[in-house]
């Protein structure tokens, strides 16, 4: 390769001996070399003498060696052949080879001088470039694409995308440019141009790497979930959909204290203080410049049920635990004794759990009074903290509805009774008179409102004696501590545990001799209940 290139045309050599017009073509490239052949005939030659057959013939070389060469770059070599030296395209042109042996003959031969393409200028119209010099364009962008190169004869350009497979994005020539509209993810490739001299096959190419990039479709969003060591939170701003991937910024806030940049950060114990918030900001290089972001606050449970509720020996009742604000969602238990949280209440034949939404519910099937009466624990955890409420449960002998209406019924007319009774007593003629002129429309009132009290005072009576009556709490409250009058006694408890899970876990004794804590981390019972 680095010796003569001759790209000797054959296609013209139709040189048969006797006919010069179809003479042979050689090529060769500015600064190399060339041999022109004297026709197409080997072994010993006689007289050769080679002429540049412009407008007229001029001498150049003769074999004669007592005639000098036109030019030192002029050489014969075997056979009769012209070596050319340093071709310019001046040297571009039709020769001819004579030669005189018996009789006299004719080669011609067309030297055909070719120059280039040397450089190719491409320019991409991309989005911008990375750190290593690869180009990238937005999703959906225009790109352009323009391919300059130069030779002699003028080279044809040609764009070819490499994305799965090579594929022409249209011939040219000197020039080629194109424009890309609507840039896909499958037109990310390698965009080569290359030009190539027609004359002698020399070809460039210059080939672009260009990357379709496209920021993720929606807003981060941000999460904290349990670790699956199950021992520590861990944040994840999940902002997928991209190419390519997003950076992230986890801060804590306010303050934006550095947590991390990865797409999961684990919070370590300290970290976890109710109410804390931490926001994930999340940049694409193609996406928003001022980034995208989100915030996740951690925070404890907070409960709420229904302080007390009944239910019928032989019967079902199911209480409610509302959980709410709990993030990372919380792990809810029932129990029956609240310092003994590894002592749960367990789903089985008697006994159902239900979980609805963040909440919980426990229902107790065939209540007995010596099993089911008492209190029950709704005891929610994450990693932030630990709340706690309690439901007192009392189980009653079924009522015969019978005999309730019918002592309603005769209390009712007791009252009537004694209410008529008093009247006649204390106004018998008001009470004639008022008889005769409202035909006891008056009377009507008088006696409801009377018997409205009464039967106030008698579910309050009832009550004190354990016959509620099955219907729905009328009332929730929310956390404690609160008071529950119940059975004649002042039952009082106070469940807040706040974000201390081992000392909630070893138990009541342990909270209560932890006598420098400022918040209420106290589980407090006072005067139990008669069971
Ligand atoms: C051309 O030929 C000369 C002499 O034969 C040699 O010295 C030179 O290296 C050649 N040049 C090229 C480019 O081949
Ligand atoms: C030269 O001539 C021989 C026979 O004379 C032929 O076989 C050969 O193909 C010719 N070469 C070219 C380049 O035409
Ligand atoms: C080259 O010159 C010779 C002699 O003058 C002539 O016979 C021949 O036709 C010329 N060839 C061309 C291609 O001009
Ligand atoms: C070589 O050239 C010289 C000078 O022109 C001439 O005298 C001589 O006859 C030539 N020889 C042949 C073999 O033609
Ligand atoms: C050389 O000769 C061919 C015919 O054989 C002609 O077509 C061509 O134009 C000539 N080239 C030059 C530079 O004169
Ligand atoms: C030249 O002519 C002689 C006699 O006329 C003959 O013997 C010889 O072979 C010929 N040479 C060529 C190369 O044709
Ligand atoms: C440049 O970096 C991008 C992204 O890291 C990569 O996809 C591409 O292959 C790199 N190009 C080169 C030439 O290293
Ligand atoms: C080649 O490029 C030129 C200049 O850019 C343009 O005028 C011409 O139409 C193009 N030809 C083809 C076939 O694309
Ligand atoms: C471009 O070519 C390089 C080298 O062959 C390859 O590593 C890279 O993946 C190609 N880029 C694309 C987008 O196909
Ligand atoms: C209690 O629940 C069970 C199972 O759902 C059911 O078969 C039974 O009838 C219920 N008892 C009462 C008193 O509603
Ligand atoms: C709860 O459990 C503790 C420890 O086992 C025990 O001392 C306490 O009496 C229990 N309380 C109730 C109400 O059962
Ligand atoms: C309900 O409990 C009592 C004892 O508490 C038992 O005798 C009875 O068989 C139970 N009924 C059902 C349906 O499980």
């Amino acid at each position: 390769m680095a010796g003569l290139r001759v790209l000797l045309c054959l296609g013209a050599l139709l040189a048969r001996q006797g006919s010069a017009d179809l003479g042979a073509v050689a090529i060769g490239e500015v600064h190399e070399n060339v041999t022109l052949h004297c026709g197409n005939v080997s072994g010993s030659r006689g007289l050769v003498t080679w002429y540049r057959n412009d407008s007229e013939p001029t001498f150049l070389l003769s074999s004669n060696s007592s005639l000098p060469p036109a030019s030192p770059r002029f050489s014969l070599e075997d056979a009769g052949a012209l070596h050319v030296e340093a071709l310019s395209l001046e040297d571009d042109g039709n020769y001819t080879c004579r030669e005189d042996l018996n009789g006299t003959r004719w080669f011609p031969v067309w030297l055909r001088v070719a120059s280039g393409p040397d450089q190719i200028e491409v320019n991409i119209s991309a989005t911008g470039t990375l750190s290593n010099g690869t180009l990238y364009t937005a999703k959906g962008s225009q790109v352009d694409f323009s391919c300059h190169s130069t030779s002699w004869p003028p080279p044809v350009v040609e764009w070819f995308i490499q994305a799965n497979n090579w594929e022409s994005l249209g011939k040219n020539l000197t020039a080629n440019s194109f424009a890309l509209l609507q840039m896909s993810q499958n037109l990310q490739g390698n965009y080569t141009c290359s030009a190539t001299n027609v004359l002698s096959g020399r070809q460039r190419k210059v080939t672009t790497e260009l990357l379709v990039y496209w920021p993720p479709p929606s807003a981060p969003q941000c999460s904290v979930v349990v670790s699956s060591k199950s021992a520590t939170l861990e944040l994840t701003c999940n902002w997928d959909g991209g190419y390519p991937d997003p950076t992230f910024l986890w801060t804590e806030e306010p303050g934006g204290t550095v947590l991390g940049n990865s797409k999961l950060q684990t919070l370590s114990p300290s970290q976890l203080s109710e109410g804390k918030k931490f926001k994930c900001f999340g940049s694409h290089i193609v996406g928003p410049e001022s980034g995208a972001s989100c915030v996740v606050q951690i925070s404890s449970p907070s409960l709420a049920s229904q302080p007390m509720k009944t239910c019928f020996m032989g019967g079902n009742v199911t209480l409610t635990c509302r959980v709410t604000g709990a993030n990372p969602p919380a792990r809810i238990q029932w129990l029956r004794n609240i310092t003994e949280p590894e002592a749960a209440i367990q789903p089985g034949s008697h006994y159902q759990i239900t979980r609805h939404g963040q909440g919980s519910s426990l229902t107790i099937y065939n209540c007995s009074q010596d099993l089911d009466e008492g209190f029950y624990f709704c005891r929610a955890e994450n990693l932030v903290g630990v709340k706690a409420v309690d439901i007192w449960l009392s189980v009653q002998e079924p009522l015969n509805i019978g005999g309730m209406v019918g002592m309603v019924v005769s209390l009712l007319l007791l009252g009537l009774a004694i209410v008529v009774g008093l009247m006649l007593y204390y106004s018998p003629v008001f009470c004639w008179k008022a008889g005769n002129t409202f035909r006891g429309q008056d009377m009507g009132d008088i006696m409801v409102l009377v018997d409205s009290e009464g039967e106030d005072e008698e579910e309050e009576e009832e009550d004190k004696e354990d016959v509620d009556e099955v219907e729905q709490e009328t009332y929730e409250r929310e956390e404690l501590p609160i008071e529950i009058r119940k059975h004649g006694h002042i039952h009082r408890v106070t469940a807040l545990v706040n974000g201390n899970l081992d000392r909630m876990g070893n138990g009541f004794q342990e909270l209560h001799d932890d006598s420098d804590e400022q918040q209420s981390d106290i589980v407090e019972e006072e005067d139990k209940p008669v069971g």
